[in-house]
């Protein structure tokens, strides 16, 4: 079947290339005996002389009604829509569904190819840009991700989140806006779906509407589809950035000062476990990247991530990603089968980019038992959330521990907790870096080292400053062990405090 398409597409593009489309003879496009309609493209042959694809499909000639004689913004806006739908229905219909598509520049050439051909027959008139929009778009469909390709190819969008066909969101400057694309409708969508999942060998249907994905340059997507989703297909995308943020750019945009830095990096060469917290899109994996970045050459660290995401810079770094079970549910591998492997594996440094569940419990233990200076995310609002979060996780995990002693073991594990938040006007902070310091009865008890105090919003945006909390951090030893002078002054001390 498959060769068969070759076969008629080659037969097809040898036209194309010989100019025979519009033309009179036996394989070139035939008049149509209904005054009413024109027919445009010929049914390529399979060889045998026999129409290998339906009969010709027409197009409604100008002049008709609805088409091509009506004026008016809303009109001229459904007939563009209406050609947009038809040409770039006949391009895919044409386009042999097997073809190579990662040889870009020679798909592009044939689709243009047919697309001129297309367009010729329409009798309509395009502007040059009109028509260059059109191709782009359609070539989009074909070769890339539909309307959200210019999205994807946008540099100043981060994130993508398509709610249906009607209604896309992107994040631009941490602010949510609606793009001006839409989809055509559901199997549009479903369309696009299908071509970011199928080169992973995964499907989604009505059986199984939820998938993680990734697109070919790291981003990481997640679809869900009806009957789960109500608002039809949706698709999220967290753009995979090429060059991720680093400390300068986040003491740039406010999300940190130089002395939270200074701070930051001694904890890390100090090997303390740091848990950087955050709510859902508030920075933590950018922030763990950039912890991670701290971490000296010649240490062996070893990632442990759901969907890779992070970039170090070091050289000697294994990268380890979770996967998940085939269609007949075998061969997943969690993260925390990943953790449990990555202590065989002489780690230095172990990075878990995001604690959920039940790895939560072999983290701890991990960084209880000489794995100290690792570092990991997880999902909460406050450093006392984050507390409870891994209490609820390692119970996940099965084991049958009285809480006392889970807590004890979170306290003994965990040194420092980096609040990470997206605040109101889009910017996102560490708003509070606090010290776990142990046990007092039952109860964990937590300091806060620095605190973000906001003063005024003003003009949409937060003002305010980092803090310290004049604090010196029970901790302090272990960074002057590694050899590294903090200035009192960083803590808002004197020096005789020190
Ligand atoms: N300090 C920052 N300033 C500005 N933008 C940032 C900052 N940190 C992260 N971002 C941007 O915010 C988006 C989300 O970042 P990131 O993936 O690190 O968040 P996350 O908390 O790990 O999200 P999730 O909960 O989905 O895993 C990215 O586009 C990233 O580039
Ligand atoms: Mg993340």
């Amino acid at each position: 079947m498959a060769a068969q398409k070759e076969v008629d597409y080659m037969g097809l593009l040898r036209r194309v290339e010989a100019g025979e489309f519009g033309t009179t003879g036996s394989q070139a496009a035939v008049a149509s005996h209904d005054p009413a309609s024109v027919a445009v493209v010929a049914p390529p042959s399979n060889g045998d002389g026999v129409s290998a694809s339906p009969a010709p499909r027409r197009l409604t000639p100008p002049g008709r009604p609805g088409f091509g004689s009506v004026t008016g913004a809303t009109q001229t806006a459904t007939i563009s829509r209406e050609l947009k739908h038809r040409v770039k229905n006949r391009l895919i219909a044409e386009m042999d569904p097997d073809m190579d598509l990662s040889k870009t520049v020679e798909v592009r050439q044939r689709i243009r190819a047919l697309f001129d051909l297309v367009v010729d027959t329409e009798n309509t008139v395009l502007t040059r840009t009109e028509r260059e929009r059109l191709f782009e778009e359609a070539a989009a469909d074909i070769i890339g991700f539909g309307p959200i390709e210019t999205l994807l190819q946008d540099a100043t969008v981060s994130e993508v989140m398509v709610n249906g066909p009607n209604q896309i969101y992107v994040e631009q400057k941490g602010k949510l806006r609606l793009a001006d694309v839409t989809f055509d409708d559901d199997e549009h969508v479903r369309r696009i779906i299908d071509r970011i999942v199928s080169p992973l060998g995964r499907h989604v249907d009505e059986s199984s509407p939820i998938c993680d994905a990734r697109l070919p340059d790291g981003s990481r997507v997640n679809i869900v589809i009806p009957p789960v989703s109500l608002v039809g297909p949706t698709i999220t995308i967290r753009k995979f950035s090429k060059t991720p943020l680093v400390i300068d750019d986040l003491i740039r945009f406010g999300s940190m000062t130089p002395e939270i830095a200074e701070f930051l990096r001694a904890c890390v060469l100090a090997r303390l476990n740091i848990v950087v917290s955050g709510g859902t899109g508030s920075g933590k994996t950018t922030l763990l990247n950039v912890l991670s970045s701290f971490i000296p050459d010649d240490e062996r660290i070893v990632t442990v991530e759901d969907a890779a995401e992070l970039q170090l810079r070091q050289d000697h770094v294994v990268r380890l990603e979770a996967r998940p079970p085939n269609i007949e549910g075998k061969g997943g591998i969690t993260i925390r089968d990943l953790v449990i492997n990555c202590l065989r594996m002489r780690p230095e440094r172990i990075v878990v980019g995001e604690c959920r569940g039940r790895e939560a419990l072999d983290m701890l233990q991990a960084m209880n038992t000489g794995h100290d200076g690792s570092l990991t995310t997880g999902h909460a609002n406050t450093p006392r959330d984050m507390l409870s979060r891994l209490e609820t996780m390692v119970l996940m995990a099965g084991m049958d521990l009285p809480v006392r002693a889970i807590r004890e073991q979170v306290a003994s594990a965990v040194d420092l907790i980096v609040q990470q938040s997206r605040l109101r006007d889009g910017s996102r902070k560490i708003t509070n870096i606090t010290e776990v310091q142990g046990m007092e009865g039952e109860i964990i008890t937590l300091q806060d080292v620095f605190v973000f105090e906001q003063e005024a919003f003003e003009g949409g945006k937060v003002i305010g400053r980092m803090k310290p909390t004049g604090v010196r951090p029970k901790f302090m030893p272990k960074i002057e062990d590694a050899g590294i002078r903090l200035s009192p002054s960083i803590f808002g001390l004197a020096d005789r405090f020190f």
